[in-house]
């Protein structure tokens, strides 16, 4: 019982809060599973919530909120325009970011679209530290491209560097000597990098990336949706950090960033999103677009309700007490997985636990969608739904072509202060017994392929009998255990 700060014993996370509503969950049955799956055409987002034990699809728009934040939520203004609820948003962004303006907007997305539809222009370049399915899918029908440049360890799967969500400020620089500035719509800094494992960057390369920016006069856009586990590992890994409160850090951030947006699905613990601004022609360029695409200015979109949750959410996400519960959880999973030899992720970063399936069914071509595979595995042996986060994310290249993704990812993601350990260890055994019996598992091909981010609907099939065979080692394993 060393550690007595937020942890007990050796690496179990202790929750800083309380459950006072629960949400009743069934397991079904194995048989009812392949059912399910196959009905779901082997795609995890077309599963039905009832056939679903842990739901680890994503973190957005699924935290548990806190009482604080329900309370709030009963004394929402509902004024189509100029209601109290925006004002008291409003200033509690101000409060944390420091910025003048705020543009509401219904989710992340939708700030993208607007970010897009106003700076990227036919031909444009967006550097960024990594893309975001949404955001590249927004840049690219503006006309623009997405240039990646990540530090070269943002991509080994296994490794012990603290930020491989840094940018590689030689690559950002040559890049833009090579195109000239003006072909630069923004550089774009993700924190918590969603896609290659919910990686943190440092505050001193987001001042380095600055430097660079201030040399050519161009803007920094911070994607804040992952702010809470990037400031969590700020506090824990970067020196200049330690003394810092999160709010300090966090200020510290916004002056580095000319503009701020956000998804409050998962900042926030809320649902929504917004912009955030000091600058005066930003906010008019942008202000037009709100009550064409979103709602009016004092709602984007959102309710009235989420917003007053939001608010008290992003001040909630001040307390180090709070954003270190997911972190802290995923740690937890990762270390227990590693332990039983399955290949993820490390160091552990924020939203989820990320598998390497390319390791894990090491059999299986990346053509054949390994992650993909390995989610529909996943749930078939366990009810737990992950998300494929590899080659099926990507699109085909204009000639038809497979994109084959950098990393072949099975993502857990961790809801934030949803789940139990004990629940946490339940997935951990099974996907250990799956690693175990990982040579039965086989790939998947289509059966309907959409053009435009075909993952959210597109279905597949598996390659040959493998998911029945399966099931029947389950069984002979686990008897009449679901
Ligand atoms: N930026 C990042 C880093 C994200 O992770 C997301 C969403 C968005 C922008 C878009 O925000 O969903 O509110 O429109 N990520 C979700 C996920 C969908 O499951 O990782 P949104």
């Amino acid at each position: 019982m060393s550690n007595v700060k937020f942890y007990y014993g050796e690496n179990v996370p202790l929750e800083m809060h309380k459950v006072r509503i629960v949400q009743k969950l069934d397991l079904v049955p194995i048989d009812r599973r392949l059912e399910a799956i196959t009905e779901a055409g082997n795609n995890t987002f077309l599963l039905k919530n009832r056939d679903v034990y842990l739901d680890m699809l994503t973190d957005s728009g699924v935290n548990a909120m806190s009482d604080k934040q329900m309370a709030a939520m009963m004394e929402a203004d509902d004024s189509y325009a100029g209601s109290e609820t925006f004002t008291k948003l409003e200033s509690k962004l101000h409060d944390i970011f420091g910025k003048k303006y705020f543009l509401p907007a219904h989710q992340g997305r939708a700030c993208e679209h607007l970010l897009a539809k106003v700076f990227v222009k036919e031909g444009s370049i967006v550097p960024m530290n990594y893309h975001f399915t949404t955001t590249k899918a927004h840049i690219v029908l503006a006309g623009g491209v997405v240039e990646e440049i990540f530090i070269d360890e943002a991509l080994q799967v296994d490794s012990e560097n603290p930020f491989k969500g840094n940018m590689d400020i030689d690559k950002l620089r040559s890049l833009i000597n090579t195109h000239g500035p003006e072909k630069i719509a923004f550089v774009r800094l993700e924190a918590g990098t969603n896609l290659i494992g919910g990686q943190p960057f440092s505050l001193e390369n987001m001042g380095e990336v600055r430097k660079v920016c201030d040399e050519f006069g161009l803007m920094i856009v911070l994607d804040a949706s992952l702010l809470a586990d990037n400031l969590y590992f700020l506090k824990k890994r970067e020196p200049k950090c330690k003394e810092m409160s999160i709010r300090e850090i966090t200020r510290e951030m916004a002056d580095l960033s000319d503009i701020i947006y956000f998804s409050a699905r998962k900042i926030g613990c809320a649902r929504g999103g917004g912009i955030c601004t000091d600058s005066t022609d930003v906010y008019m360029k942008l202000r037009e677009l709100i009550p064409l695409y979103e709602g009016f200015l004092t709602y984007g979109g959102m309710s009235v309700r989420e917003m007053e949750a939001m608010a008290v959410g992003l001040e909630e996400t001040m307390d180090e007490n709070m954003i270190n519960q997911g972190p802290q959880f995923i740690a937890f999973m990762v270390d227990e997985l590693r332990k039983k030899g399955v290949p993820v992720v490390t160091p552990a970063g924020g939203l989820g636990c990320h598998i390497n399936a390319m390791q894990f069914l090491s059999h299986v071509p990346q053509t054949q969608y390994t992650a993909g595979a390995l989610a529909s595995a996943v749930y078939l042996i366990s009810g737990v739904r992950g998300m494929e986060r590899g080659t099926l994310s990507e699109q085909r290249d204009e000639d038809g072509n497979e994109t084959l993704a950098h990393m072949e990812l099975l993502r857990l993601a961790m809801p934030r202060r949803v789940f139990t350990l004990s629940q946490v260890k339940y997935a951990v055994d099974r996907i250990a017994w799956l690693y175990e019996n990982r040579d039965l598992v086989g790939g998947l091909n289509f059966v309907d392929e959409p053009q435009i981010l075909r993952f959210f609907f597109g279905k597949l099939e598996p390659v040959s009998d493998w998911q029945v065979k399966l099931v029947e080692k389950f069984k002979a394993d686990f008897g009449d255990s679901l």
